[in-house]
């Protein structure tokens, strides 16, 4: 109730699906440390409950893979998201983890039958090794915000006959964005007269570019920054950026010879 489940949408879902994926991981944690304890004080009866519970943990980890898929799905808003955040790579950790107690658990459950204490001691530490290092993960995944965060756009680049400043903020989708582009232009190219701003979609080609009206608000003389250059700026606002995605930025400079010059440069907004 207070912690990323309770922040997702499409609620009780997610509160519902971290509740039963946490009852799951106390009945197998549980479960592991009673085992442990009973290694330890009484080892009575200890292969009858060993059987028992092997049954019990099965169930619990299938469903802590079900409720934590699910889980997982419902926390971030796309799931090719996972690959842009340091949650999705713990995740990643932890989903390979499970994997590997799994396996150690299918040896494990061979074993029972023939009952060689040394052997299922091993097997036994294996599994309670690897239930600590996902409960550490679980611990870094709490954490960690499982949606990629929007951040300003800063772009500078330099080439032989234009040198380009570009930022957009706060360069999140479908709200009012602010764009400003300086262009650096060789003195004897003259005033530039046009600066065109274009936002292409890399994932949907089929689309329009779409213009960023802008006017010009700044021209200095001579800027000496990037040598005998001249710098002309300009601003532009509102929503250009209407959903997420992959988008390309292009600056278009029409100088006073009719020349054109291009500078590109593609980022991602969630
Ligand atoms: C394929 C298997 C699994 C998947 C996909 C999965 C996925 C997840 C996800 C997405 C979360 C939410 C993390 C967050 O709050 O940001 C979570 C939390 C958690 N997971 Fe798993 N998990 C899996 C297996 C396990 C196992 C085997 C355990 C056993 C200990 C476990 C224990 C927990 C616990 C204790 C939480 C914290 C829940 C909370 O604070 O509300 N998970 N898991």
């Amino acid at each position: 109730m207070s912690g990323h489940a309770v922040t997702a949408s499409a609620q009780p879902l997610p509160v519902v699906a971290d509740f039963a994926h946490l009852l799951a991981a106390a009945v197998w944690v549980g479960g592991m440390w009673v085992l442990l304890a009973k290694l330890r004080i009484d080892r009575s009866g200890f292969m009858p409950l060993l059987r028992r519970f092997s049954g019990v943990a099965l169930l619990a980890v299938a469903a802590l893979a079900v409720t934590g898929s699910i889980t997982a799905v419902l926390y971030v808003r796309n799931v090719t998201y996972l690959v842009y955040t340091d949650w999705g790579y713990v995740l990643f950790a932890k989903i390979a983890l499970v994997l590997a107690v799994v396996i150690v658990a299918a040896f494990l459950r061979r074993r029972l039958g023939t009952g060689e204490p040394g052997k299922l001691k091993r097997l036994l530490a294996l599994d309670v090794s690897l239930m600590a290092a996902i409960l550490l993960a679980v611990g870094v995944l709490t954490y960690l915000p499982p949606q990629p965060a929007n951040e300003p756009l800063y772009w500078h680049q330099m080439g032989d006959k234009l040198h380009v400043t570009a930022t957009i903020s706060p360069n999140a989708p479908g709200v009012d964005n602010a764009f400003t582009v300086s262009v650096w232009l060789p003195k004897e190219a003259g005033d530039p007269k046009q600066v065109r701003v274009q936002l292409v979609s890399a994932d949907r080609p089929e689309l329009a570019p779409i213009d960023v009206p802008v006017v010009q608000f700044e021209k200095t003389g001579e800027d000496p920054t990037y040598g005998p250059l001249q710098k002309f700026s300009y601003r532009g606002q509102g929503a250009y950026l209407p959903f997420p995605g992959e988008w390309k930025l292009t600056v278009t400079v029409r100088d006073a010879n009719d020349d054109e010059t291009q500078a590109e440069r593609k980022f991602r907004i969630y």
